[in-house]
């Protein structure tokens, strides 16, 4: 089994201003458990440039949060793949629930939008999770399976050896309400082997992070499964002090 780098990346949602986004990566890159494994931070499109000038001479990346899923055209309102590359972005959040279930992404449209972030050289940060009421209904593993299918045979197989997956359980994101770390780390096993009966090398390699409620008061128990290879995380990152924590949780040596 190799030994995976951690990755943790901040989604700061629909939040931050260019003063208070300042001074939470003053607070970021004083730190130093960044420097201990992938970490990335996911800002609004518009404050992506400022992210990007003041992380450039560090190793966190930025992400943006979404992605067109066509490269060019008459499509107002979008960005595109090549857009967020030349912008400086490394990552991309792609298929997030609050996406899906707010602004209509399909597990069809989700695959496109894969397939954008790796032809423009982005690495997607794919995410993937159950419903409290597909839970309730033992169907987890299905949708879950379901998602990640689509994505398989939408955008190839290839493009999700470079990707980070992340499994968001709808339920716990920004509920305060974590999956416990039996619950998350079953997910986790079974992406690993759905990827692996495609390609056992590649899913070997692959991060499979998780989301959720996740604060520095049980990202540890949850980052020790060893299928667990960091985080996606909403509410916590917009505090420096509770991502460092994070990040120094996610730490493998
Ligand atoms: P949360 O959000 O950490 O606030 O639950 C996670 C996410 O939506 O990625």
């Amino acid at each position: 089994m190799p030994q995976r780098r951690s990755f943790v990346a901040g989604n700061w949602k629909l939040n931050g201003s260019l003063a208070t986004n300042a001074s939470l990566l003053e607070g970021i890159v004083a730190g130093a458990p960044w420097q201990a494994c992938d970490v990335a931070v996911c800002p609004a499109y518009v404050h992506i440039p400022a992210a990007v000038a003041r992380l450039s001479a560090t190793t966190i990346g930025v992400g943006a949060q979404d992605v067109a899923d066509v490269p060019a055209g008459a499509y107002t309102g979008e960005v595109s793949a090549a857009m967020l590359r030349e912008a400086g972005c490394r990552y991309v959040i792609v298929g997030h629930s609050e996406r899906r279930t707010l602004y209509g992404d399909t597990d069809a449209v989700v695959a496109r939008k894969v397939t954008a972030a790796t032809g423009a050289g982005l690495v997607p940060i794919v995410c993937v999770g159950e419903t409290l009421a597909e839970r309730d209904a033992g169907t987890t593993l299905a949708v879950v399976g379901r998602q990640l299918s689509a994505v398989i045979d939408g955008a190839g197989l290839g493009a999700l050896s470079e990707a980070v997956i992340a499994y968001e359980p709808v339920w716990a994101i920004g509920t305060g309400r974590t999956a416990t770390p039996d619950q998350a780390d079953e997910v986790h096993r079974a992406i690993r082997a759905l990827l692996a009966r495609h390609d056992a090398t590649m899913a070997g390699r692959l991060r499979i992070v998780y989301g959720g409620s996740v604060k520095s008061a049980n990202a540890a128990e949850l980052f020790a499964r060893p299928d667990i290879d960091g985080g996606l995380i909403g509410g916590a990152s917009l505090d420096a002090g509770e991502f460092l924590a994070i990040c120094a949780a996610a730490r493998r040596d």
